[in-house]
């Protein structure tokens, strides 16, 4: 296999710039297919260069149209240029002008990437090195300059002019049809954060007015006709800034506040100064069109935009393997403000549910990579589970080994030493040691590992002197490139439960080895001793989920129920319920695989119940009790070997058993939950939850008027949650009715491309033989489109990453579907197919037959002659 070890980028390798660009006038004369940026660089030799260095700029596809230093055109042999670079062979030794005049073509970038046209919006995408296709540049995140970008365009096609910073000028240019609009940022700025828009949008405008009592204008723009659905991320964004200010006393430092929704969008959203781009999933919310989930997501993801002002543009990273130092801080901040805006241990339950359905596998396949990876070959493929959510975890362990109060004041002196500077974790990790005195070498090796811990538990009591010593031990398995692994330090935080329920109090011997009630592991093994325990209390371990491992501590089903019922952390609690079903399952499971007849556990299926209707418990926390470990979840406790179709049939068997056994209740639940007028809170979402999960196990009941209750219930459904929930229902279980529901949906939701999206995705998790050819039929359907990526990831990405039986197909059709798909997309969006193809990258875990079609499926994508080095890097490392 042909690899491409010279363009691998290595951690090792850093070196400062040799030149910087302290400013940047952009001039942007927009036109569908022929725009031109004139670029006014004002760099300077760093002091350590020695005069007459050469300068070398990034470009990707550039046509380069003029260059001239102090205002004189540079003769040709003073340079070389390609589309990919442009090269002063001697620069001068003072500070100079560099201009550059460029030519691009918008509406031909279908890549996403630089400048584009989304619904003939024009906008643009820096991160991570876009800003090289609008102009040769140094497109590096340690390269800051202060901006001015004046944009002009014909002012009928594009009446609202957007960029960084405060709008300083703006006017008509006479007799042109034209107009302009000059923005200034006066914060340096690495390249990727540049933005700008241009085009026929309709906005709502607030004001906030800051702690120290600035005035900031906030605009929300979106296609004309959208507006009234912006109302949900304005208030996201004001409540967002508030929170900033109050716990961690960071403010907003403009005076304009404006964040832009498109349509086409390769990722989330984009924290350009003072102008976040949006994927317009992540801004659009109301209940016709959006479920409970959407609504929470625009909420994070707008929080998580703007808290990147400080943790990610007024400090950023030296280089892109410093990613997750902007990226992981700033999950954990926007995790933080969700649980202080919805429920703490529901949003934990949440969060860690994504962390072990992604990123774990990640981590346990060939695409595992340090949350700080040390080489690359293409940074588009790092922004991973493991930079973003592990990292996000990475930072809440350093908050539980601190406390409040020391991580707090580490966030605060890091801010303050490091603000406006590209930094790396080192330095950030250096501010906690700091103010806390503690020695934080052994934690950094969270960053530089790879794999997901794992810790046996094994407890011994003695009643005789009241004492019960607990072993810890961990491993860290081998993964690519790193064989071997030195321990590592992992807070486990740890509770005791009395034979009444009761929390009891117990401390350890050896204070060093604790922190409140959290125990350090720093040993490969390690064993603590509690006193005063005359009878055996039940453990709860790995309270809130304190680190990202995984926990074999085999405790016995009765200690789970016991825990279950008892446990005073909700998520030990929840945890301990998935833990008995997880087991549950994997009996089924072997059973059903060597053909043997089974039934569900009885005591299991009551336990259950007695949640269901435990009217102590919350809505919310019991929905996520009664939703199972998903199909995902039990191939990664398998491991290896892994047929997908007896999983599924498992799955099937345990919910049918609880469906049966609690049937009344569930219809009765059914009824009864959600019927207020819609409200997007936390609570009313929580009640829409569990009233889905109970038509979910009515639908698998034998109940024999379940049909007809579901279809109801998506008929009189008077918000999304609920008419997604029920169809969802119906066509996943196929129940009559579920075709005209199908067909209800789409007739009501036909002009709105969000919830059409919902439809796709319906079909495509559909967990049937017929799903494949129906998914393909769905590719010609008229509101499915190949180059916009939310209508791709919503069919496509729905059915190879969140249906695991069909893609998996044991005659590697869906194997075979996804790598036309990528062919297809390869040359179009790179990103877009690089994501797409991730889907193999559990493949190795599957059973022979599945495995080796799925390795057939990559060796052939791998064989195509031409490939982006976005979807080759995946592939390759696939089968490496
Ligand atoms: N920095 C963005 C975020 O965290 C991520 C992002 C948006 C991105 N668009 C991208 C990364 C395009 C790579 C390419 O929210
Ligand atoms: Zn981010």
């Amino acid at each position: 296999m042909a690899t491409q070890d010279q363009s691998v980028v290595r951690l090792e390798d850093y070196q400062p710039p040799a030149y910087r660009i302290d400013a940047v006038g952009l001039d942007v004369h927009l036109h569908p297919a022929e725009t031109r940026v004139t670029a006014k660089l004002a760099i300077h030799r760093a002091a350590a260069t020695a005069p007459g260095t050469p300068l070398t700029l990034d470009g990707d596809g550039l046509q380069l149209e003029r260059v001239e230093i102090a205002g004189q055109a540079l003769p040709a042999s003073d340079y070389a240029v390609t589309p990919s670079s442009l090269t002063l062979h001697e620069p001068p030794s003072t500070p100079f002008e560099l201009v550059l005049e460029t030519r691009l073509n918008p509406q031909a970038n279908t890549a996403l990437m630089g400048l584009y046209r989304s619904s003939g919006t024009y906008c643009t995408q820096c991160e991570a090195e876009g800003f090289r296709r609008i102009t040769y540049f140094l497109d590096r995140p340690d390269v800051l300059s202060v901006y001015t970008t004046r944009i002009e365009a014909d002012a009928a096609e594009a009446p609202v002019l957007l960029g960084n910073g405060n709008l300083v000028e703006s006017g008509k240019i006479e007799g042109t049809g034209r107009h302009f609009a000059v923005w200034h940022d006066p914060h340096p700025k690495p390249a990727y954060l540049f933005a700008l828009v241009a085009g026929n949008l309709a906005s709502i405008k607030d004001r906030f007015v800051t702690a120290s009592g600035r005035a900031v204008e906030l605009g929300i723009y979106v296609e004309p006709g959208k507006e009234s659905m912006c109302d949900w991320a304005m208030d996201s964004l004001k409540r967002s800034m508030t929170w900033d200010e109050q716990v961690f006393g960071l403010e907003y430092d403009l005076e304009v506040f404006n964040i832009v929704a498109v349509s086409d969008f390769n990722m989330g959203a984009m924290e350009n100064k003072g102008l976040n781009i949006f994927n317009d999933k992540f801004v659009l919310a109301d209940p016709e069109t959006a479920t409970d989930q959407d609504y929470a997501h625009v909420e994070a993801v707008i929080a998580h935009e703007y808290f990147h002002n400080w943790t990610g543009n007024r400090i950023t990273c030296r280089d892109w393997f410093q990613l997750c130092l902007k990226e992981g801080l700033t999950v954990f901040r926007d995790q933080e403000f969700s649980s202080d805006m919805r429920s703490r241990p529901v949003k934990r339950i949440a969060d860690v549910r994504l962390l072990k359905s992604h990123q774990f596998p990640e981590d346990a396949g060939p695409l595992a990579h340090p949350v700080r990876p040390r080489a690359y070959r293409e940074i588009n493929n790092f922004y991973t589970a493991t930079v973003y959510e592990k990292g996000a975890e990475v930072v809440r362990m350093l908050k539980t080994l601190l406390g409040d109060a020391d991580f707090r004041a580490g966030m605060d002196l890091y801010v303050s030493r490091h603000d406006g500077d590209a930094a790396t974790i080192e330095q950030f990790l250096a501010c906690f040691a700091e103010v806390s005195g503690m020695d934080l070498s052994q934690f950094a090796l969270w960053y530089d590992l790879a794999g997901t811990p794992r810790i046996d538990a094994v407890p011994a009591h003695d009643p005789a002197t009241g004492t019960l010593s607990l072993t810890l031990t961990q491993t860290l398995g081998p993964t690519p490139n790193q064989p071997d692994k030195p321990a590592m330090l992992i807070p486990v935080r740890i509770g005791f439960i009395g034979a009444n329920g009761e929390e009891l109090e117990v401390r350890p011997r050896g204070a060093d080895q604790v922190r409140s009630d959290v125990l350090l592991l720093s040993q490969r093994s390690q064993t603590f001793t509690f006193e005063g325990l005359p009878s055996r209390p039940v453990l709860s371990l790995l309270r809130g989920f304190s680190a990202p491992v995984t926990l074999n501590a085999s405790q016995s089903p009765a200690d789970l129920l016991f825990q279950l019922r008892h446990d005073s952390d909700p998520f030990n609690r929840w945890q301990s319920a998935q833990d008995l079903a997880t087991r549950e399952l994997m009996r089924l499971y072997a059973a059903l695989r060597s053909g043997d007849a089974v039934t569900a556990d009885t005591a299991l299926v009551a336990a259950i119940g007695e949640v269901l209707t435990n009217e102590a418990l919350d809505q919310a926390f019991r929905a996520q009790v009664l939703n199972l470990p998903g199909e995902a979840d039990l191939a990664r406790e398998i491991g290896k070997d892994v047929e997908p179709d007896h999983i599924l049939a498992a799955r099937r068997l345990l919910r049918a058993a609880i469906g049966s056994a609690h049937a009344r209740q569930f219809a009765d639940l059914a009824e009864t939950l959600g019927r207020k007028p819609f409200s997007p809170s936390a609570a009313d979402a929580g009640e829409r939850a569990l009233k889905g999960l109970c038509l979910g196990y009515l639908a698998v009941s034998e109940q024999n008027d379940r049909a007809a209750i579901v279809t109801r219930h998506a008929r009189e459904a008077d918000n999304m949650t609920d008419r997604l929930a029920a169809l969802t229902v119906l066509v996943h279980e196929r129940l009559d009715g579920a075709d005209d529901a199908l067909a209800a949906f789409e007739a009501r939701h036909a002009g709105h491309a969000l919830a059409m999206d919902k439809w796709f995705t319906v079909q495509a998790t559909s967990p049937h033989a017929a799903t494949l050819t129906q998914v393909d039929t769905l590719t010609r359907h008229a509101a499915f489109d190949w180059s916009n990526p939310n209508r791709v990831r919503a069919l496509i990405g729905a059915f190879s990453t969140g249906n695991q039986s069909q893609f998996t197909r044991a005659d590697g059709a869906g194997f075979v579907f996804l790598a036309d798909v990528v062919e297809r997309l390869d040359q179009r969006n790179p990103q877009l197919a690089a994501r797409l193809v991730s889907a193999f990258r559990s493949w190795q875990a599957l059973e022979r037959g599945r495995a080796s079609l799925a390795e057939a499926a990559l060796s052939r994508i791998a064989a195509s002659a031409i490939l982006s080095r976005d979807t080759r890097d995946i592939v390759e490392r696939c089968l490496a």
